[in-house]
């Protein structure tokens, strides 16, 4: 059986509020984070023990298509939301927003126009996605930055054989992510979303990826 664990939230179930308010977000890590965290250890554990060792998601989902047929799926949606989530919790903190200086500054500037244009462009194509997936902010092959969408929990890491994409920045457009406080306004969720965003981590990403 593989051995992965439900990653502690780093703040407080109330940190992000009024943002994201307490329920949505303990409901969000301890129940939906937690069942990817179980499906993903089940995946794996139907595998070989070359699968049931990985102790690295990142590792697995980059070599998706080595994962055997009757596991591939299961794998990338629960491998994909294990990981997805963590990303998410450690780019959110309590008094965030703003704008991020210095080389991320202007490798979106570089691949946007300007810091709002990338908020526009950002907030606009996840409010698109139809049904369940993430919007994401990636750095890419030749040092740049740009927004991808992915559906479902299909992590941006599934495309590194190909792309080399690296996730800095993902945004959680399912339903359970704000239909308790937003309901079906997906937009103002995202509005307020901006307000929690932790720059320094995104940043910190952006120098080592
Ligand atoms: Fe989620």
């Amino acid at each position: 059986m593989a051995n992965f664990t439900l990653p502690p939230l780093p703040y407080s179930y109330d940190a992000l509020e009024p943002h994201i308010d307490a329920r949505t977000m303990e409901i969000h890590h301890t129940k939906h984070h937690q069942a990817y965290t179980d499906g993903l250890n089940k995946a794996l554990g139907g595998l070989g023990p070359e699968w049931q060792s990985k102790n690295d998601v990142i590792d697995v989902l980059k070599n998706i298509d080595s994962v055997p047929e009757n596991a591939k799926g299961a794998v990338n949606f629960h491998g994909g939301g294990y990981n997805n989530h963590a990303l998410f919790w450690n780019s959110m903190k309590k008094g965030g927003g703003g704008e991020p200086d210095g080389e991320l500054a202007n490798a979106i500037k570089k691949a946007f126009g300007s810091f709002n244009d990338f908020k526009t462009k950002f907030q606009t194509d996840s409010v698109a996605i139809q049904g369940s997936g993430w919007g994401w902010l990636v750095k890419n092959s030749s040092g740049g930055v740009q927004f991808i969408t992915m559906p479902n929990q299909t992590s941006p890491w599934t495309r590194w054989n190909k792309e080399k994409l690296v996730p800095l920045l993902g945004l959680d457009v399912w339903e359970h992510a704000y239909y308790l406080k937003y309901q079906n306004k997906r937009a103002d969720y995202v509005t307020a979303w901006w307000n929690v965003v932790n720059w320094d981590e995104v940043k910190k990403r952006f120098q080592q990826a």
